[in-house]
């Protein structure tokens, strides 16, 4: 398992035999865990709170110069656990237009452009190592891809895709990493591109992950928002946060649930509660 503050690599779990459950209502903490996340108490300073906002796209693109491509793992569920990615389209033959939000290195996007040849799929991120990672990859070709360095919450999305063209929209891990007044804004940008209809495809941290229980305190931002050593930072959804944020921006909620599951580290022997979130939205199509 990784240092207490360190980024706990979801994929790290994905590998490992284990339970899932998926439930509406929040993990039950021991007295021990409650304890725990009451009695931490101190939040981060202003003033070191604000040049962690100012460095965010500094400290990711570090991230990625430091871990390269080795960090997360493709992730191969995605068409598992979201069938949209296969079925969300107008008509049959159709290409599915796909946005990747925050995108890293492309671990979701090249398991997807391996299996499904009717795609395109934009891929962008903040971090201009991650971009050109994407770029770099032997499956990166620009009939079916293009990737583009873009911060969700300034820049504008519109200057590379059009409105309203976008079929599905995925954001894996990525709504966590942003402050969460910025969060809005990420997806009103993406609700502009999605289609009426189209899909959002999300899956972050849940409410109560372990990853959450081993933060030391020192490293509290704000309510379910930490600061890992490396600068980066982590915040935990609840259901209910979650399904306001998408409302606010216009959406419709299809699911949302937590994933709960039992996790073996294998390196120390430890059985770990994991909780994601994992959730559907629509844009709502008008009615005539
Ligand atoms: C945990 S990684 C997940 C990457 C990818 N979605 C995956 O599943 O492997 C979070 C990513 O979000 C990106 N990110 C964070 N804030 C962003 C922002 N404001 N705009 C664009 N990308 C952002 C980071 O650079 C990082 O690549």
């Amino acid at each position: 398992m990784s240092v207490t503050g360190k980024l706990d690599s979801p994929d790290e779990f994905d590998a490992f035999p284990h339970h899932q459950s998926t439930v509406l209502s929040e993990r039950t903490l021991t007295t021990e865990e409650m304890e725990k996340l009451t009695s931490d108490r101190v939040l981060v300073s202003d003033f070191k709170q604000q040049k962690l906002e100012t460095d965010a796209q500094k400290n990711w693109d570090l991230f990625y110069k430091r871990n390269t491509t080795n960090f997360f793992k493709d992730r191969h569920w995605t068409t598992r656990e979201f069938d949209e990615l296969k079925n969300c389209r107008e008509s049959q033959g159709q290409k599915l237009v796909l946005l990747e939000a925050g995108c890293g290195v492309g671990n979701c996007i090249f398991p997807l452009l391996e299996e499904d040849l009717s795609i395109f799929i934009y891929a962008c991120d903040f971090s201009p190592r991650a971009v050109e990672f994407v770029k770099q990859n032997a499956l990166y070709c620009t009939e079916r891809c293009l990737a583009f360095q873009c911060d969700l919450t300034k820049d504008d999305l519109q200057a590379t895709i059009q409105v309203e063209t976008v079929d599905v929209a995925t954001l894996i891990f990525v709504l966590s990493a942003i402050h969460p007044e910025k969060m809005q804004k990420a997806l009103e940008q993406i609700f502009k591109v999605l289609r009426p209809g189209g899909i959002v495809l999300f899956r972050d941290y849940g409410l109560y992950d372990h990853a959450m229980l081993r933060f030391k305190s020192g490293n509290k931002l704000g309510q379910n928002f930490y600061v890992r050593q490396d600068g980066t930072r982590s915040f935990f959804f609840s259901r209910e946060y979650l399904a306001g944020l998408f409302q606010q921006a216009g959406f419709e909620t299809l699911v949302n649930e937590y994933v709960l599951r039992e996790t073996v580290n294998k390196k120390e022997g430890l059985c770990v509660p994991r909780v994601f979130l994992q959730s559907k939205f629509c844009k709502p199509v008008p009615s005539e």
